[in-house]
């Protein structure tokens, strides 16, 4: 190019060019192009033939690019340059007049900015699909007993729809963060040159109407040096990832012998190839695995952009593939949870079994002190010495007799085995939010309703 005599060592090549990887971008570097001809036609910058040789050529380069004929040459150092330099083969001179008024700088700003917009849009198609398929499941397995966990240990019980629903909030909650990246999407960079803004009075407006921008990044220098919406969409990404590693790790806890909570499809399942009882949860690992690659991405992206001077420096070039992974790892542990959960079978045997651990109930007797007067932190020592006992002597809560309670407390009479005899445990969770079978149908209703906005 230009004052150069001497090529590039290989070395630099190998290092500086993009095109092995930033060929992604060409749909949208195409669909850019065709805006910005015809903008720059309508503001008479370029002959109305001009636009139309040039929206021709694109057009083909459109279809080779979606088909594979595009040709690639040894030469090309990034999509923006391969597509231009093509456009000149098939059109002639005039494909010399696309870049007219136009830099990479905010040429790869808004490749990216509409490739970032439309997998933020793939991210919230897919959380709802995911949504739904666990709502599903909860309408399924509605009162199914299982206990919940506090530090992994059995803590009280809950209904499993209640377990499920949890997750379906955080999807809710990762949709908005994608909605939100969707929005950082919102200002056309295209216009801003360079950096300084370009010598014609261009209308970018119109571009921004063409590209689906709702508004123009309205200071050339903040444009070109913009990457925020890269670092919402990681963002977005690593705490929905995070999510599913945690969805992940409680697959495989519970399709274990031990837990023994769950059954995984043989589509979402592997043989050993050496042991053959074993049916390895390795989708279910892989979903927990995966989130701190995409934390380290954001990481790495925030290195990238941190003290780097305005404006266009190369380090951005590095985005994309931090960004395409992402996408890509994201996209597919979204398509790989939907398709475990939706066929993944829970044992309500072994759910139930577990939860009918009569010390589940040990709150509950500390709550019966606290209803006759007793202080709960009061209340709460009497049942823990009375779980000590019963532990101590290898028995059972309901096995002590009534002298034994009196020496704990007066206040536990006859209720006391009555509560225990009930298994009411999960009926008594009354308040907003809680296991009670009214609360979930409640809660049933408002999840459908979130998945349903948007
Ligand atoms: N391949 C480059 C990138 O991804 C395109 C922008 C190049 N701009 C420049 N001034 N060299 O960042």
């Amino acid at each position: 190019m230009s004052h150069f005599s001497g090529s590039q060592h290989e070395d630099f090549r190998a290092l500086n060019d993009s095109v092995r990887f930033d060929w992604r971008l060409g749909p949208y570097d195409v669909e850019q192009s065709r805006a910005h001809v015809t903008m720059l036609a309508a503001r008479g910058i370029i002959s109305e033939r001009d636009r139309d040789e040039l929206l021709s050529a694109l057009e083909r380069v459109g279809r080779e690019l979606a088909d594979g004929s595009f040709p690639f040459l040894e030469t090309d150092e990034d999509i923006h340059m391969a597509i231009e330099r093509r456009v000149t083969d098939l059109a002639g001179a005039v494909g010399g007049k696309l870049h007219t008024g136009r830099s990479r700088n905010d040429q790869v700003a808004t490749d990216l900015a509409m490739f970032v917009r439309a997998h933020a849009h793939q991210a919230i198609e897919r959380l709802g699909e995911l949504g739904e398929t666990l709502v599903e499941r909860a309408e399924e397995h509605f009162d199914w007993p299982m206990p919940g966990y506090t530090h992994l240990q059995r803590a009280q019980p809950v209904y499993l729809s209640h377990h499920l629903l949890a997750y379906v909030w955080m999807l809710i909650r990762d949709r908005e963060r994608f909605a939100a990246v969707v929005s950082a999407c919102g200002s056309l960079p295209l216009g801003a040159g360079a950096l300084a803004g370009v010598n014609f009075d261009t209308d970018r407006e119109l571009v921004a109407r063409e590209l689906g921008f709702p508004r123009v990044a309205q200071n050339s220098i903040d444009a070109v040096s913009n990457r925020d919406f890269v670092l919402d969409y990681l963002a977005a990404a690593a705490v929905c990832t995070g999510h599913l590693s945690r969805l992940g790790s409680e697959i495989v806890l519970w399709s274990s012998e031990e837990f023994g909570f769950v059954e995984l499809a043989d589509a979402w399942a592997s043989g050993s190839s050496l042991m053959p009882q074993k049916k390895n949860p390795d989708a279910a690992e892989l979903l927990r695995a995966k989130a701190p690659r995409v934390a380290g991405h954001l990481t790495a992206m925030h290195g990238v952009m941190h003290a780097l001077p305005l404006t266009y420096n190369k380090d951005m070039q590095e985005d994309k593939e931090h960004l395409f992974d992402v996408v890509d790892t994201l996209e597919l542990v979204l398509a790989a949870a939907q398709g475990m959960l939706g066929s993944i079978s829970f044992r309500r045997e072994r759910l139930a079994a577990a939860a009918a651990d009569e010390f589940l109930a040990a709150t509950d007797i500390a709550d019966l002190l606290v209803r006759r007067g007793m202080p709960f932190r009061e209340a709460h020592g009497v049942v823990a010495a009375l779980v000590r006992e019963a532990i101590s002597r290898g028995t059972t809560l309901s096995a002590l007799t009534r002298e034994e309670l009196a020496a704990h407390s007066p206040l536990l009479d006859e209720q006391y085995y009555e509560l225990l005899r009930e298994g009411a445990w999960l009926e008594s969770k009354v308040s907003e939010g809680g296991t009670s079978l009214r609360r979930l149908h409640e809660q049933l209703e408002h999840a459908r309703s979130a998945l349903q906005v948007q």
